[in-house]
């Protein structure tokens, strides 16, 4: 039996897992300091740090005695090492150093986006992967399309230019006045609206796996200013059936771009599987579209369930399990990296044969 300490610190959730063999999931504790972000409408760096450090230890305790376990019974400590804001992966990979070196444990030091990626497979009742998977990672930091041949085998198709998809509902949220995080208040108010009452018209990027979100977030701006939608004076306001239209044609043209450059990455790479993972899977209008494309195009689906699309250290030791199995220890000379790609070289040559 393989127990494993998990540590996430890369934005504005302190979290702190203990998963056993990558499956049983022992303990799963985040604190979220939503809170503090809301009264600024966004994460603030320096704020985000402090919060780490004040939190990082009493999180991590309570996961140990969640789990009914202590330090003594772990076999290896898993940390983000990025990408994420560099304070706050600091505060992380310090304390997870400090807990590996104390106890000499092996320390696996991961990368957030692939730890998204392993979300889809935690969980009792998740399937086990099939690969090549081609997965979407869209979260409040990344919108990227990877194409995962095996455990650790990473090429990454495309991204976007400008404002990653959550990034992009959360302005949009924030410029109504809606509550932050904005996509899962956008989310829940655009069921209620009329997706077709604004046409947002397609994007066009150079590569053919781009995304860019910036041109639909101005395109919500002047409509709303053109159509006289003021922002809510408070988040809990009854919002109009125009804004409520508004945020609906939002969410449509947001996911018909994230779906429409999936598929054409699908015909080109002919997976097996598809994978959608971060905190924007949560979205629903894009779980039913997903579902619809695996469907068509015959491929397995994994997407978690969305306890698990945010940020939270379960999925830190699920994608460190099969890295500690092949030997890998990173207690020598691991840092925590702001910009850290997920793919090697080889995925950026890819990228570009495809412009
Ligand atoms: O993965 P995550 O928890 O943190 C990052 O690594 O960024 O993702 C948070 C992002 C936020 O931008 C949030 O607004 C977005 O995911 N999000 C959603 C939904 N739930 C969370 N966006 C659209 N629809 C949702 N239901
Ligand atoms: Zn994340």
């Amino acid at each position: 039996m393989i127990r494993i300490l998990g540590i996430e610190t890369s934005c504005d959730e302190t979290s702190a897992a203990v998963v056993e063999d990558g499956r049983t999931i022992l303990s799963n504790v985040i604190a979220s300091q939503i809170e503090i972000h809301a009264r600024y409408g966004g994460v603030f760096p320096e704020v985000a740090s402090r919060a780490h450090v004040e939190a990082v230890v009493p999180i991590a305790e309570r996961a140990l005695a969640d789990a009914h376990v202590s330090l003594g019974d772990v076999d290896a400590i898993a940390v983000t090492r990025g990408p994420g804001l560099a304070g706050s992966l600091l505060v992380g990979v310090n304390f997870a150093k400090g807990l590996s070196l104390g106890r000499n444990l092996p320390l696996l030091g991961i990368n957030h986006i692939e730890s998204h990626l392993y979300a889809v497979w935690l969980g009792e009742d998740a399937k086990e992967p099939v690969f090549p998977a081609l997965a979407l990672i869209v979260s409040g930091g990344h919108s990227e399309i990877i194409l995962m041949s095996g455990h650790g085998q990473y090429q990454r198709l495309g991204g976007t230019i400008d404002d990653a998809a959550g990034e992009a509902f959360d302005k949009v949220a924030k410029m109504l006045g809606l509550a932050y995080p904005g996509g899962p208040v956008i989310d829940r108010l655009a069921e209620r609206g009329n997706p077709l009452a604004v046409a947002f018209g397609e994007v066009r990027t150079k590569g053919e796996v781009a995304f860019s979100f910036s041109g639909y977030k101005t395109a919500a701006r002047v409509y709303a200013q053109r159509s006289g939608i003021e922002p809510l004076a408070h988040p809990d306001d009854p919002p109009s059936s125009a804004l409520l239209d508004l945020v609906a044609a939002f969410r449509y043209a947001v996911v018909r771009e994230l779906v429409r450059r999936t598929r054409q990455a699908i015909q080109a790479e002919r997976p097996r599987a598809l994978v959608l993972a971060g905190g924007v899977a949560a979205n629903r209008l894009l779980r039913a579209e997903f579902t619809r494309l695996a469907d068509t195009h015959g491929l397995a689906l994994s997407i978690p369930p969305p306890r698990y699309c945010a940020d939270n250290a379960a999925m830190i030791v699920k994608a460190a399990l099969p890295r500690l199995l092949a030997g890998e220890d990173g207690t020598e000379g691991l840092d925590a990296t702001a910009h850290l790609p997920l793919g090697g070289p080889e995925a950026t040559r890819r990228t570009r044969r495809h412009r």
